[in-house]
């Protein structure tokens, strides 16, 4: 199956679809999920918690380029290779986001003084068991986007442990 609905944390909607861009193909929003020597590479923000790097494209940017920018901005990371892996659709109260999600492999990680609207890097050998009730993260960490995600990677071997 590659087609979910589900609520997210804060009950609002989601689709996510392991397809070909299957609702943009100019989505405003990216996410992507990074490994980096043996580790998954995460941002720290400074109100939502930790969660895997992204933000918004920028005008006349393309997502796979706000995806690296995005990774490199937050984290002081250099993406070496991305993967599309899927997209989703979130029904807010304020609107509805469209959010590609990659997977990356990394670099290199550079120490920087100020980090791009976080507290810098974060590397985890494993991610908690569960999320949903830790304050640590971030509410993006909380539905299944996250979970199908990780299944999709290691069932079509674009990472292998
Ligand atoms: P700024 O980044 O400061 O502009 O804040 P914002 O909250 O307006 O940003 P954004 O347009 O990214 O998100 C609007 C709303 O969409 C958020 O408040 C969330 O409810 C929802 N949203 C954004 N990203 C995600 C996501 O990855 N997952 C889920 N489930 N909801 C999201």
């Amino acid at each position: 199956m590659s087609y979910y609905t589900f609520e997210d944390f804060y009950k609002n909607t989601v689709e996510l679809s392991f397809t070909d861009h299957p609702y943009s193909l100019t989505p405003k929003h990216v996410w992507v999920i990074c490994r980096f020597k043996g580790q998954w590479l995460l941002t720290e923000h400074p109100r939502r918690g930790i969660e895997f790097p992204g933000g918004k494209v920028e005008k006349g940017e393309s997502a796979e380029k706000a995806a690296v920018r995005e990774v490199f901005e937050e984290t002081g990371a250099t993406v070496d290779a991305l993967t599309y892996l899927a997209q989703y659709r979130v029904k807010g109260k304020g609107g509805t986001i469209i959010k590609n999600v990659y997977f990356a492999t990394i670099e290199k990680i550079k120490i920087k003084a100020h980090y791009y609207e976080t507290n810098g890097p974060i590397l985890m050998k494993q991610l908690p068991e569960s999320l949903k009730d830790n304050d640590k993260f971030s509410f993006m960490m909380k539905d299944e986007v996250l979970q199908r995600s990780m299944e999709y990677i290691f069932k079509n071997k674009i990472l292998q442990l």
